[in-house]
């Protein structure tokens, strides 16, 4: 598709298929698609890594100090079709996943000097190109101006069984009633913290996937796009 390079900027909560309409969308339009929730859970796992997190400690003033030394990188996967994430030069795609990440990354992405550090990461990877990124405040704060921009909601049932499946089919042993109290605390915690709050923006077009197939949502995304242009 010849696509006329635009910014697109999905938010929305957690497990509403963020990740995978972005994909797909980055992939026909021929785009570099961007997972910023990555970029969070990267940082997360340094932080349990080393110490400075845990289930009955946080030190954050230690922590905010060494965030010079993560680095985060992307590099494409063309088998898989899109770019996957390094900590450190160390792939660290699947650890990020699992739902130990999960229960610790909305309390790292709360922290101010974390958001700043990453905000302008994301500014730097998206500025002058085609590009799809997704996250909870990309239409708000990273990209403002981005010339569409979605925000993905689905009834809560229909997004924990889909993350209780992925996670299911990694071998995450987690139970269903798990993974949607872990989707309720991390919205919860997202929409209400105090730096960049996960938000619509004012001009986002809401976007409900819970009874689309996967070609419909990229469908009726693609029909948004040549509005657009
Ligand atoms: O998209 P995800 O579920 O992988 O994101 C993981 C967490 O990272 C999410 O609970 C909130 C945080 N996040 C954020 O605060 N801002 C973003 N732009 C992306 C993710």
């Amino acid at each position: 598709m010849n696509s006329k390079k635009i910014t697109i900027a999905i938010d929305g909560y957690s497990s509403t298929g963020k990740s995978t309409l972005a994909k797909q969308l980055a992939n026909k339009l021929g785009f570099v698609y961007v997972d910023t929730g990555a970029m969070y859970r990267v940082t997360t796992l340094y932080a349990l890594n080393n110490g400075f997190i845990s289930e009955n400690h946080f030190n954050i003033n230690d922590f905010v100090l060494e965030l010079d030394k993560i680095n985060i990188s992307f590099k494409y996967n063309s088998e898989l079709q899109f770019a996957e994430v390094y900590l450190n030069g160390v792939n660290v795609e699947k650890e990020i996943r699992t739902m130990h990440v999960s229960s610790f990354v909305s309390k790292i992405a709360a922290i101010p000097e974390v958001r700043y550090g990453l905000v302008k990461q994301q500014q730097e990877i998206g500025k002058g190109i085609g590009v799809v990124m997704d996250g909870r405040d990309i239409g708000t704060v990273v990209f403002p101006s981005a010339q569409l921009k979605l925000f993905m909601t689905a009834r809560p049932e229909i997004r924990a069984q889909r993350r209780y499946s992925e996670l299911i089919a990694k071998g995450d042993k987690v139970s269903l009633e798990e993974v949607l109290e872990n989707l309720k605390s991390r919205d919860f915690q997202d929409e209400n913290r105090a730096t960049d709050p996960l938000r619509a923006a004012a001009d986002a077009i809401y976007f409900d996937n819970s009874d689309l197939s996967l070609d419909q949502q990229l469908e009726k995304a693609i029909q948004l796009y040549q509005e657009r242009v």
